[in-house]
């Protein structure tokens, strides 16, 4: 049995309630306090001195630091190739939606590029983004599908995705989100007379179910995608056939939030449109309410109303949806800071939506926090004081990240 420490501060986010608002008083704090790892795994956390005299193996930190959970995050969508600078400028210029598709931008265009890309390209620009959160203290990492757009392309993308977490300790969670648009090229006739739905459903996620490719289907309900109604049957169908549920929903429209509720998603992601009803709605359900703060940032919109949502009892985690288009940021952390100071969000609100209930939101609920039984995964920084985290909004890196107990960036 090994032990880390000793810290300054161990924050960690246990005891904690899954659903609604939080005070930094909340937070259980140890102070001068260490971990007992086994097998990658918490044994104890507590006093240093005391648990030392249970360790065969001593692992000391230097200096004042601070020990959270590694981070979570939830939403991602970083096996691409491309980049849609261009769209970002447009935009910023004033260019309308339509002016940046027609030339040769949006979700089409990361499309052409993704499926242009070879599978050793995207491998190896996945496996950088994926070393770049880990260095910002991020250890487990939902990857969407969803710029194939057809059968060999998002095969294609989610392969490169269950190659990636074969070279790396960081936890992937793959996602099919071959339902992000209706491909451009998608010809019904070639296929039966199917919509683009029904030939993901009847082609596209049976292989992927029988390679095990991912146990999670998103769909993107807007106008610009699909319509609710349309949705609503393919997640029943989806869930029919054993997948777990996530939507992006109220991304710039309200309405599709309750379609997440009420197929049974684990989560419904975006809702910076929600409305005061769907915000209602979704606080009394089960589904985890995830705020996108890069696409906010990235595209100038709104945040989502996290604080009305906390307030009315909603399970709140926060992603980073870094994606080329909309999220190029892909710094969590800075997004997460950011959020709290526009939305009033504690310290302990933003670390339970960056641990736990992120973690509850991918169906992980055996790690997001520092106690006995869960992975022991985690993030330190050089700092006497937890609240210097979110105030650095992003610019404090870790010292280090662990893994499984075991050091994967940075130094003790
Ligand atoms: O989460 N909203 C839809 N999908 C992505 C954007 C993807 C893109 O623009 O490439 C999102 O924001
Ligand atoms: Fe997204």
């Amino acid at each position: 049995m090994k032990i880390v420490g000793p810290f300054k501060q161990i924050v960690t986010l246990a005891g904690l309630p899954l659903r609604g608002a939080l005070a930094d008083e909340d937070l259980q704090i140890l102070h001068h306090a260490g971990v007992l790892i086994d097998q990658g795994v918490v044994v104890k956390v507590g006093d240093f001195e005391t648990l030392k005299l249970e360790a065969d193996q001593v692992q000391e930190v230097i200096g004042d630091q601070v020990l959270l959970p590694g981070f979570i995050d939830c939403h991602t969508h970083i096996c691409f190739g491309g980049t849609r600078a261009n769209d970002f400028a447009m935009r910023n210029a004033g260019k309308s939606y339509l002016e940046i598709a027609e030339s040769g931008g949006g979700i089409w265009s990361s499309v052409q590029h993704t499926r242009e890309a070879d599978f050793e390209t995207l491998l190896k620009s996945l496996l950088e983004r994926i070393e770049y959160l880990k260095s910002i203290g991020i250890t487990t990492i939902e990857v969407k599908s969803g710029y194939g757009l057809n059968l060999e392309q998002e095969l294609k993308m989610l392969r490169v995705i269950q190659k990636a977490s074969t070279m790396t300790k960081v936890t992937l969670v793959p996602t099919c989100l071959a339902a992000h648009m209706k491909p451009k090229d998608y010809d019904s006739k070639a296929h039966s007379d199917r919509t683009y739905l029904e030939y993901v459903l009847e082609e596209i996620l049976p292989v992927v179910q029988k390679e095990r490719l991912a146990k999670r289907v998103d769909v993107f309900i807007e106008k610009s995608a699909f319509e609710p109604k349309e949705s609503a049957e393919f997640l029943s169908k989806a869930k029919q056939l054993g997948f777990d549920l996530t939507v992006h929903a109220d991304q710039f429209t309200s309405g599709s939030s309750q379609v997440a509720v009420d197929a049974g998603a684990k989560s419904a992601d975006h809702l910076e449109a929600s409305s005061n009803e769907a915000i209602a709605y979704l606080a009394k359900s089960e589904t985890v309410a995830v705020a996108l703060p890069g696409a906010s940032l990235g595209l100038g919109e709104p945040f989502t109303p996290a604080r009305k949502l906390l307030d009315q009892g909603a399970i709140l985690a926060i992603g980073s949806d870094w994606n080329p288009g909309s999220a190029p940021m892909g710094n969590l952390i800075a997004q997460a800071s950011i959020l709290a100071s526009y939305e009033k969000l504690s310290t302990a609100e933003v670390f339970a939506a960056l641990t736990f209930r992120a973690a509850h939101a991918l169906g992980l609920d055996e790690r997001g926090t520092i106690e006995r039984g869960k992975k022991a995964d985690f993030v330190s920084y050089n700092t006497d004081n937890y609240q210097t985290i979110l105030y650095r909004q992003g610019t404090l890196a870790p010292s280090a990240t662990y893994i499984n107990g075991d050091l994967h960036y940075g130094d003790y």
